[in-house]
């Protein structure tokens, strides 16, 4: 299909596809936090679109919180540093902290924030990931969960961004210029 200001690009996700996973990530963490109050930090502003619909699928207390990075700029590759824009507002120390992030790439994102929260005393430290791209540079950063593992292509919707824009598209598109496989058959749930 054809977006104005993305042009041809390939549908990975659909709004259903990523609902379902959503659910039944929501119910793992429903499971495995219940009666920890645990704290959600979502990564802005790519990470709120996933926390919000996962939230609601989880039925344990629980609260949440908003730490913001950059390393992207306007470009479609990182620019290997990362820096902290916005700090949380929460105590961590003696929390259960569950980092929620909208993609990992190379890790180097997830490296930085994990080095960050742990410093800070959490009583545990998880990381949810909606996407998962093949980690070549830091293996070690694979998150404890993940919604879905993609091939290394560059995916805008469902609040990730091209430049500031189309976060809000309900599903996921890969551009084409980009994307070294369509979806279907390349992709598998973790
Ligand atoms: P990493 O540090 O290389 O793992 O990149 C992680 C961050 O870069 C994610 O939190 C996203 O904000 C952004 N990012 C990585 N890949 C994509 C993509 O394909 N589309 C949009 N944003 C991306
Ligand atoms: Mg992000």
């Amino acid at each position: 299909m054809t977006i104005a200001g993305l042009g041809e690009v390939s549908v990975l996700l659909t709004a259903e596809e990523i609902a379902g996973r959503v659910r039944e990530l929501g119910a793992q963490l429903t499971r495995e936090y219940a009666g920890r109050n645990p704290l959600f930090v979502s990564i802005l502003k790519g990470g709120i679109v996933f926390l919000s619909d996962l939230i609601r699928s989880v039925t344990t207390p629980h609260e949440i919180d908003f730490l913001a990075v950059t390393s992207y700029g306007a470009r479609t590759e990182s620019s290997g540093r990362v820096r902290l824009l916005h700090d949380l507002s929460s105590e961590v120390r003696g929390r259960d902290v569950l980092l929620v992030e909208d993609i990992v790439d190379s890790g180097l994102t997830l490296r930085y924030l994990r080095d960050y929260l742990a410093l800070r005393g959490p009583a545990s430290l998880k990381v949810c990931a909606l996407l998962q791209k093949p980690i070549e540079d830091l293996p070690a950063m694979e998150p404890d969960m993940i919604g879905f593992r993609i091939p290394n292509c560059f995916v805008v919707g469902y609040g990730m961004d091209l430049a500031g824009q189309f976060r809000n598209l309900p599903y996921i598109v890969a551009l084409n210029e980009t994307a070294g496989a369509t979806g279907d058959g390349s992709r598998t749930s973790a």
